[in-house]
């Protein structure tokens, strides 16, 4: 597969590029924002939903035996975690079910763990349902982010439910079995559910694994995992998605409110993308991590030569998680520098909450030549600032 091709995205109503004016004021800027990939998904997806689509009749399309095993078949080869079918309530999207959740394991008022900075949707999940949000930030020591437990275990004591962010986005962490441990350990004893959200579980950087909070001994009975091919394979646009739960009362719960809404009903071509992308795509997918990582390399090399944007460990993600306090910007005029002077389109530190302030999230799923056209004019726009500061 080509990752080094620049497919143009015009006419197909791509949310990246589309809503500039509306997201930044302006269509001057080079999109790195939304979470999707300008790159091409694999052979075996597109060839999937042609066959599908050459079919004429798109009627009410029911979820089928090859739909469940392709996930059963991915969670074992890709995560070593063997589950069954039973435990899988296939969702449209992943936010659709942290509100789900949030809704069918949580009354109004009680307390919602969350970990910010974070995905915007988690700090909405808990108060689209007049949840209390309670607020875990995580904290940067010695250059990487750590989860404060003193903090989490006070937090605890008052929570009904922990939506949690594995790997985490926008910070890349990817928690450790320790973490995990001693996560469950106090959700276990303070009798909190959790809901892990591991999309990002199957990007993820060399040195690093992601464990699927599921796999432990004393989570399997109170968490519920939300994944999805989306992000892996760039199918988000085709809306494809699942909850993994283990533990029959709370699967209950969860198909009850699924009925509640109506939201049993796939489309037939999310069910061939699906498939698709988790039996026949394991090459692409090597190949895709090959080009994020050498994209990575040469951000870094970019980057070293602009100290004053420092970039943050990632384990996991295509999104680059930049420290720019020490360009000494308010919020607005960070904002300004990348949208006005260097023209790049980022999602701000502070749209993640507590603890984003200073930073920018840089999406360096693309070709490199947008890269090195993106580095190129930040480069200019930064050493102008720094000639104006001294
Ligand atoms: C952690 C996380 N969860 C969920 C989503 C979105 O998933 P979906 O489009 O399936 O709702 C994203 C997208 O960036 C994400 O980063």
């Amino acid at each position: 597969m080509n990752f080094d091709k620049v497919i143009s995205r015009e006419g197909t109503h791509t949310e990246k590029y589309e809503s500039r004016v509306v997201k930044f004021g302006t269509e001057d800027v080079l999109p790195l924002w939304v979470a999707d990939m300008d790159l091409p998904s694999s052979d075996a997806i597109q060839i999937a939903l042609l066959e599908r689509v050459k079919h004429p009749i798109y009627g009410y399309t029911g979820y089928y035996d090859t739909y469940y095993e392709a996930i059963q078949r991915w969670m074992d080869k890709a995560h070593n975690w063997q589950i069954e079918k039973e435990w899988i309530a296939p969702i449209n999207a992943i936010v659709t079910g942290l509100n789900l959740s949030v809704e069918a394991l949580t009354n109004e008022g009680d307390g919602v763990i969350i970990q910010p900075p974070i995905y915007p949707p988690f700090y909405y999940a808990a108060k689209n349902h007049k949840r209390k949000l309670l607020e875990n930030e995580l904290k940067v020591v010695n250059g990487r982010y750590e989860i404060d437990f003193k903090d989490f275990e006070q937090k605890a004591k008052v929570a009904k439910l922990f939506l949690f962010c594995s790997p985490h986005n926008p910070t890349g962490r990817v928690w450790s079995k320790e973490e995990l441990e001693k996560l469950v350990s106090i959700c276990k004893e303070n009798d909190v559910l959790i809901v892990s959200d591991e999309v990002h579980a199957d990007l993820v950087y060399v040195g690093n694994r992601h464990i699927p909070m599921a796999t432990l001994k004393d989570a399997k009975n109170i968490t519920v995992t939300l994944n999805a091919p989306s992000k892996t394979f760039n199918i988000a646009g085709i809306v494809s998605a699942y909850a993994i739960v283990e533990n029959s009362s709370l699967r209950r719960r969860f198909h009850e409110i699924f009925k509640r809404y109506s939201l049993t009903q796939p489309t037939p071509i999310s069910l061939s993308a699906t498939v698709a992308a988790y039996t026949q795509s394991d090459d692409w997918l090597k190949s895709l991590l090959l080009h994020l990582n050498e994209n990575l390399d040469y951000l870094n090399q970019r980057l070293r030569k602009m100290p004053n944007i420092k970039v943050m460990p990632i384990e996991s993600t295509f999104l680059l998680w930049l420290d720019c306090k020490a360009l000494n910007l308010d919020e607005q005029k960070l904002a300004d520098f990348f949208i006005k002077n260097a023209k790049l389109g980022l999602n701000t530190g502070i749209s993640f909450g507590r603890g984003g302030e200073g930073f920018m999230r840089l999406n360096f799923a693309v070709p490199r030549v947008v890269l090195e056209q993106a580095m190129d004019q930040l480069k200019e726009a930064y050493d102008r600032l720094l000639l104006v500061n001294d």
